[in-house]
């Protein structure tokens, strides 16, 4: 344990694989009870698992970040089950199906936009009047080097960019409430998401990783550490902040 956030509780969206998954075990490496949120079932009990197998505390409820009532009902069972809630992260995202600007479906649009835009927006909703509840919060919404260029598909990158704005908006309307909120904006990362960009073309998928100064993919626990940091005490006068953990790739 590094931080002081032991005994808090956490929702971590998106925690059945990858960057959330991570999140999930190094928050509750940290004491934190942390309830581990995603549409995949088997996924999430599975982290559950090996957090529970390292001595930590964790539940899984399932729930879809695009349905308020699903959302609503995610923030009523954690504070029912561990009396408060004090940490987010608001993490879930899928990448849509890869097509240029002219070709994509309104389908593939709705359902990019509904999970990563208004579920960051809803988790948000949710959130935070329990923990002005608490009296204190800490949230961290998962952005992207897509947020501030246009490297991926359109409906991704809107999102992206959009969650920068949902971040901004109430890191400024709450910073006197107790609540710091702000944005983690991974490179490329080694989850799921990067293998099935890596199977579509491999050539391409390589020279991006290479482009970045450190020319490797990340870890999802080095998002997942940097994600534990913002939502501790040690970054206290952190808000309304973009933090890049992309090997360099912004400074490009
Ligand atoms: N992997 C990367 O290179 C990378 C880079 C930048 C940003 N990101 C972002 O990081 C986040 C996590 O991605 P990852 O790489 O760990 O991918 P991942 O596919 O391993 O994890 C995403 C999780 O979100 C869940 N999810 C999808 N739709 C959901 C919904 N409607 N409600 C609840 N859960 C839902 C999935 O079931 C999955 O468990 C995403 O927001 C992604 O856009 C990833």
């Amino acid at each position: 344990m590094s931080y002081d956030i032991g005994g808090k509780t956490a929702i971590v969206t998106g925690a059945a694989s990858g960057i959330g998954r991570a999140t999930a075990e190094r928050l509750a490496e940290e004491g934190v009870n942390v309830v581990v949120a995603d549409v995949d079932v088997e996924g999430g009990e599975e982290t559950v698992a090996c957090i529970e197998d390292d001595g930590g505390v964790a539940r899984f409820i399932e729930t879809d970040v695009s349905d308020e009532t699903a959302v609503e009902r995610m923030v009523e069972e954690t504070v029912k089950e561990f009396g408060s809630l004090e940490l987010v992260h608001n993490n879930a995202g899928v990448e849509g199906e890869s097509a240029t600007t002219a070709e994509h479906t309104e389908e593939n649009w709705d359902r990019v936009v509904n999970t990563n835009m208004k579920g960051v927006w809803l988790c948000m909703k949710h959130e935070i009047p329990a923990m002005l509840e608490s009296g204190e919060g800490a949230i961290v919404n998962t952005s992207s080097i897509s947020g501030q260029t246009g490297a991926g598909d359109a409906p991704y990158v809107a999102t992206k960019h959009g969650i920068l704005g949902l971040t901004r908006t109430a890191a400024v309307e709450y910073a006197q409430e107790g609540i710091r909120v702000n944005a983690v904006a991974p490179g490329v990362i080694d989850t799921p998401v990067s293998d099935r960009f890596r199977e579509a073309n491999p050539e391409e998928f390589e020279q991006f990783v290479q482009m970045a100064p450190l020319g490797r993919m990340g870890e999802p626990m080095e998002i997942g550490n940097a994600v534990a940091w913002l939502l501790s005490e040690e970054a206290s006068f952190a808000t309304g902040g973009l933090f890049q953990v992309d090997g360099g790739f912004m400074a490009l």
